[in-house]
Formats: C-alpha cells, sequence, structure tokens
C-alpha cells in the first residue's frame, strides 16, 4: 500500500501530485492553524506527558511544513535528533526554511517519504508523532504497522493526535442549517472521518499499548477564529477535491465569513490525542 493508491478526494492525502498554488495556500494555512494557542496547547500538553529524559529520538510523521518537529526543537529538554518526514516534496521544502529562519535548522533532518513504508532501519526512534497525519493516509493500518516497526522496542512510544471529522460541524444560514455541507466536509475534507474513535482498537490490533488518552472539543462561536484560516483555504481545497465548483466554495466560504463578521458564527469539531508504548 502507498498513498498514490488513495481513493478519498482529500486534498491533505493528495499534496504528492499538487501544484505549486494550491500547495502554497495548504503551507499557508498549517502555519496560521499551528499558531493557534490550542494546537500550541495540544503539542505541549502531549510533549510533556512523553517526559522526555534529552537524548530521545524524534520523528514527527507527515510532518506539512513541520509544526510538531519545530515545537520539539524548541524544548529545552529535547537533544537527541529529530526528523521530519512528509509524502509532499513542496511541504518539506516549506519546512526546511521555515526551521532554518526559526534558528532551528540545524536541529532537524527534514526527508520526502511515505509514511506506509519508510526507507529507515528497525527500531530507530523513540517518539514517532503523527499531528493530523492518520485521518489523510491510504491505509492507516499500514501506517501505524510501521510506525510500531520504526519504535525502539519496549520503551518507543507513538502519538497520534487528529480531528475525529465526522463531528465537524459549520452551521450555517441555508433552509437545513448546514446538514449537506456538513455531510460534504466531512467526505471530501479527509480520507477517514472516524478513524480517530476505532484508534483504541487500531493500536490494539497493531501492537501498540494505549498509555494516556485526551479529548478535546473546539468550538467557535459568535467569531470564527481557530476556524478562520480553515474556511478561507474551503475557496481553493473543496474545488480541488471535487465537491464543489470554485463559485460555490466561494459562496460558502464567504457565508461563513459573513457570520463571523455578524458576530453569529458557529463551528465546533471533536480532536482526540492517543499515547501509545510499542512494549515488544
Ligand atoms: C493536515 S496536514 C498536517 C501537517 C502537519 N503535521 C501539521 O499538523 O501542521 C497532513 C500532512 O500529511 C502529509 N501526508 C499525507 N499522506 C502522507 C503519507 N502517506 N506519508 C507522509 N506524509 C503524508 C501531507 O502531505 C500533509 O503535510
Amino acid at each position: 500500500m502507498q498513498q498514490s493508491q488513495l481513493k478519498s478526494p482529500d486534498p491533505w492525502g493528495r499534496t504528492f501530485r499538487m501544484e505549486e498554488r494550491t500547495l502554497a495556500s495548504a503551507a499557508m494555512r498549517l502555519e496560521a492553524r499551528g499558531r493557534h494557542p490550542f494546537f500550541a496547547h495540544v503539542l505541549d500538553e502531549y510533549a510533556s506527558r512523553l517526559d522526555l529524559s534529552g537524548t530521545e529520538a524524534i520523528l514527527d510523521l507527515g510532518c506539512g511544513t513541520g509544526l510538531a518537529a519545530r515545537a520539539f526543537a524548541r524544548r529545552p529538554e529535547v537533544k537527541g535528533p529529530i526528523t521530519a518526514i512528509d509524502v509532499s516534496p513542496h511541504l518539506v521544502e516549506a519546512g526546511r526554511r521555515a526551521a532554518a529562519g526559526e534558528g532551528v535548522g540545524g536541529r532537524i533532518d527534514f526527508r520526502v517519504g511515505d509514511a506506509h513504508r519508510l526507507d529507515l532501519p528497525e527500531g530507530s526512534f523513540d517518539v514517532v508523532v503523527m499531528h493530523t497525519l492518520i485521518s489523510h493516509v491510504a491505509d492507516p493500518t499500514t501506517v501505524l504497522a510501521e510506525a510500531r516497526r520504526l519504535l525502539r522496542p519496549g520503551s518507543g512510544r507513538l502519538v497520534v493526535f487528529d480531528g475525529d471529522h465526522s463531528s465537524l460541524t459549520f452551521a450555517t444560514d441555508a433552509p437545513d442549517g448546514g446538514e449537506v455541507t456538513d455531510r460534504i466536509l466531512q467526505r471530501t475534507g479527509v480520507a477517514h472521518p472516524r478513524v480517530m474513535r476505532a484508534m483504541p482498537r487500531l493500536l490494539a490490533q497493531a501492537r501498540l499499548v494505549l498509555l494516556w488518552s485526551r479529548g478535546y472539543v473546539v468550538a467557535d462561536t459568535g467569531r470564527a477564529d481557530f476556524f478562520s484560516p480553515g474556511i478561507a483555504s474551503l475557496r481553493v481545497l473543496l474545488p480541488k477535491a471535487g465537491a464543489m465548483s470554485e463559485a460555490k466554495a466561494a459562496a460558502f466560504a464567504e457565508r461563513l465569513e459573513r457570520a463571523s463578521a455578524e458576530n453569529s458564527f458557529f463551528g465546533a469539531s471533536n480532536f482526540y490525542t492517543y499515547v501509545a508504548v510499542r512494549g515488544d
């Protein structure tokens, strides 16, 4: 199995063959989202939970522009090697530039690769982080098995953080209140909208032992805040996924932006973090 076998129109699963304009918009979206206090909090919370001693080798898998890798590189207790891998050469290059700009370029080894099968030796990492990767891959089961292979036997730990995209909702003033557009977003925005609900079972199947998990709800009421950059990117990403024409996607985004300007916006989604250990 490899990423090119993805069946879903999920644009985040197709970054390896997107044109530059769409990738530039995707990179901006990731950076904007990464600056939001919710993402900063989530990252800090799971990084603290790992109780790192300083020498651990860390892999940011599906790194995009390297948000998680850069956050780990900035933590004073992290002194070991950090690797960041993404299937998109464009995003890997954007990550390299961002890391250099923040003065942590020398700390992170950025590489292009497919999470289904990486050309890296077994047991290479103490920590593998998937920060909003798993819902976009062609086959989550294969990717979890590959993460397990890459973890150090015994102590190696996996962090999986992602949205429970089946819960994503934007209320609109359409007669159905946004039900149809919610369904379109849930179906086309990610390949596996329910994967975070299946995660305890998938981790057990992959012989990874669940150590800790946390659920979060992000809700913007009145003004769009967390969801604001995501709404702007709908203009590009929905037509790219074949879900709507450019005109319909623009009208949908404008409707949500108008609601935010009028202080009548409602958008919400659940998110989960899981930390699991490889064991033997
Ligand atoms: C929603 S983005 C998250 C990026 C980054 N982790 C963040 O949170 O800012 C999903 C990322 O997964 C990458 N991706 C999708 N399928 C992949 C695969 N099979 N192997 C490696 N990366 C993949 C995409 O290129 C994209 O950068």
